[in-house]
């Protein structure tokens, strides 16, 4: 059983300074948990704490159900592979791999199974004997996490471990992690503050900022559902369209008004907006659910002037600005598109968030 369960922990830097008040997850055996988050907000001091290499100020830190907040890092069967790789650079690939089971005074011939398995799994079985300093980035970040594996622990801490590469090796790395994770069975827990490799490896996904977590969720649920304004506007890329309108009522119908235009909202929504007639809030719209409209007036449209069209290849990315503010439109590019010019975009209704403007938590979506 390797659940890893946090109740209520706070980190208190010997500065004084605490970084982390209250801090409650419950991440279950076998998942493959992502921490992210702007630079700064608490991360790799989560991660750390769980590893016991940094002291929990207050609360308990459970790994199964046994509560390690004074058990030292060694017994915590836990392993932790770092950004920086952190190889010893005097030693070969197959003795930085085996060197923690050769502390443990573990036969060689065991020792000898566990490295050859490992290095076959991450297809570095060609490079045991060479030094680290002749190695690839991607493939020193292979034997690190290689050196991890042999001690088969219940748990894979991993922080930021493909942020020196390049983009090409990232994509593969990233496939690769998730490979190994499925084969080897394990709770992972993933620290980045790349959405999109939080996106697609993650099972669940924990978005924290000013160490405190905004919402813990699906991948599918963080796209679709986001809680509040920091979450939307973190997961996606281009990242969410925010715009300031207000709330009006005819009838039976809730409409949101902004600039000259108004957009009629779903009845299902109505309930959640009884206390909003006539204030202002925020809606939220992402750029591939905005579309490029022909007709002379078509309803919840908005003209756009268009200053750049980007050509992404399956894309266009269109920028504009809208009562000061910056909106960018995902559209297909077998559009007729040209930059410096007006179009009219026509929101997609059903996909739109509404923010309180105020405390910019979710409304209704
Ligand atoms: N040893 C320390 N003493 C005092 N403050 C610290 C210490 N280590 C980290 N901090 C502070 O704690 C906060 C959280 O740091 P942490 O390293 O956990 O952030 P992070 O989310 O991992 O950021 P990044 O994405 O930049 O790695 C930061 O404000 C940092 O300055
Ligand atoms: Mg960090």
């Amino acid at each position: 059983m390797a659940s890893i369960t946090l109740n209520n922990i706070k980190k208190t830097y010997e500065d004084g300074v605490t970084v982390i008040e209250n801090l409650n997850l419950e991440i279950k055996d076998k998942e493959f948990i992502i921490l992210v988050g702007p630079s700064g907000c608490g991360k790799s001091t989560t991660l750390r704490m769980i590893a016991g290499l940094e002291e929990i100020s207050d609360g308990e830190l459970k790994i199964g159900d046994k509560i390690v907040n004074n058990v030292s890092p060694k017994d915590r069967d836990i392993a932790m592979v770092f950004q920086s790789y952190a190889l010893y650079p005097h030693m070969s690939v197959y003795k930085n791999m085996a060197f923690g089971l050769k502390n443990r005074k573990v036969p060689k011939e065991e020792i000898d199974k566990k490295v050859m398995a490992a290095a076959k799994m991450l297809d570095i079985e060609s490079y045991l004997n060479r030094k680290p300093r002749a190695l690839s980035g991607g493939q020193r970040q292979r034997v690190a996490l290689g050196r991890a594996m042999v001690r088969e622990p219940s748990v894979f801490l991993l922080d930021e471990p493909l942020s020196n590469l390049d983009a090409k090796l990232r994509t593969e790395m990233r496939s690769r992690i998730s490979m190994l994770h499925k084969q080897l069975g394990t709770t992972f827990v993933y620290v980045t503050h790349d959405q999109t490799e939080a996106m697609t490896m993650g099972d669940r996904i924990v978005v924290m900022k000013d160490g405190v977590v905004q919402q813990f969720d699906t991948p599918q649920m963080l796209y679709n559902h986001p809680k509040n304004m920091f979450v939307a506007g973190f997961i996606g890329s281009p990242q969410m369209n925010f715009i300031d309108c207000m709330v009006k009522r005819k009838g039976e119908n809730y409409f949101l008004s902004f600039g000259n235009y108004e957009i009629v909202l779903p009845n299902r929504m109505n309930d959640y907006l009884v206390m909003y007639d006539n204030k202002e809030v925020v809606f939220g719209v992402r750029p591939e659910d905005l579309s490029i409209v022909k007709g002379k007036d078509e309803v919840n449209s908005f003209d756009l002037y268009v200053d750049i069209a980007e050509m992404t290849g399956a894309d266009y990315y269109l920028y504009g600005t809208f009562n000061d503010k910056k909106i960018i439109a995902n559209v297909p590019s077998n559009n007729n598109i040209k930059s410096d010019k007006k179009y009219k975009f026509k929101i997609d209704i059903d996909r739109i968030h509404i923010f309180d403007k105020i405390n910019e938590r979710l409304i209704c979506d």
